[in-house]
């Protein structure tokens, strides 16, 4: 359970998030940090070891610093950390924050796997869950039609993604199923995650069946 003032302190950090994120055209809306805070709860229930407070702070702040929402990286962790100064957060909560935010996106885990915490693990598979299932979809095209990218094009291959700068490099939309969403039933963490990953990626797998049969006019 939460104090009230813990409560308070979201409040507050849902209204910093909210301003941060109004003119997100990228996928990163608030709309997908609430949904990412509720699935994170969800999975946290299943793990009373875990600290809740962490979580849903986190699950809140999990965007804001990431660089493909913010123009510049370091002055909006900046601000966030003026922000989060104000609040009355111990040093190891900000801490146990920031090394979840700072580490858990899947482009910087292409490269090595960063140490998460499991309040970490819970709101990485949170945020993969978001990305999977038909909102998974939906986001995927959303995101590649403000990027101008094809949706699909059988000459064009999917890659294998080994660096941040592959993952930022846009393929078509298509091979974005291949590059990524695909592939993240295989990293969720936690076994509630598990478990709803495996529904979503079942609509995955269908979606790109039927897109790629229609493609052809069939
Ligand atoms: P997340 O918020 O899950 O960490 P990202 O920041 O990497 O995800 O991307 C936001 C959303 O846009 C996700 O649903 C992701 O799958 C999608 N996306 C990212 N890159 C591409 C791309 N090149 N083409 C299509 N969709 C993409
Ligand atoms: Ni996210």
């Amino acid at each position: 359970m939460l104090t009230e003032q813990q409560q308070q302190i979201i409040t507050n950090i849902y209204d910093y998030v909210c301003i941060k994120l109004a003119n997100d055209t990228t996928g990163h809306d608030i709309a997908h940090i609430e949904r990412v805070v509720k699935l994170a709860k969800h999975i946290q229930s299943f793990e009373p070891q875990t600290n809740l407070f962490i979580v849903i702070i986190s699950a809140y702040l999990h965007d804001v610093i990431d660089d493909k929402v913010i123009e510049n990286y370091q002055s909006a962790r900046n601000d966030l950390l003026a922000f989060m100064a104000q609040q009355p957060i111990t040093q190891d909560e900000q801490l146990a924050i920031f090394s979840i935010i700072d580490n858990m996106s899947f482009s910087k885990n292409l490269t090595k796997q960063r140490a998460l915490s499991r309040e970490g693990q819970i709101v990485q598979d949170a945020d993969r869950l978001d990305a999977m299932g038909a909102i998974g979809i939906g986001r995927a095209f959303y995101y590649g039609g403000n990027k101008h990218d094809s949706m699909y094009d059988p000459n064009i291959k999917p890659r294998i993604l080994k660096s941040k700068a592959d993952y930022r490099q846009s393929n078509t939309i298509i091979n974005h199923f291949y590059e990524k969403l695909l592939l993240l039933k295989d990293k969720i963490n936690t076994p509630e995650g598990k478990r709803l990953a495996e529904q979503r990626h079942h609509f995955l797998i269908e979606f790109v069946k039927r897109f790629e049969i229609e493609w052809e006019g069939e």
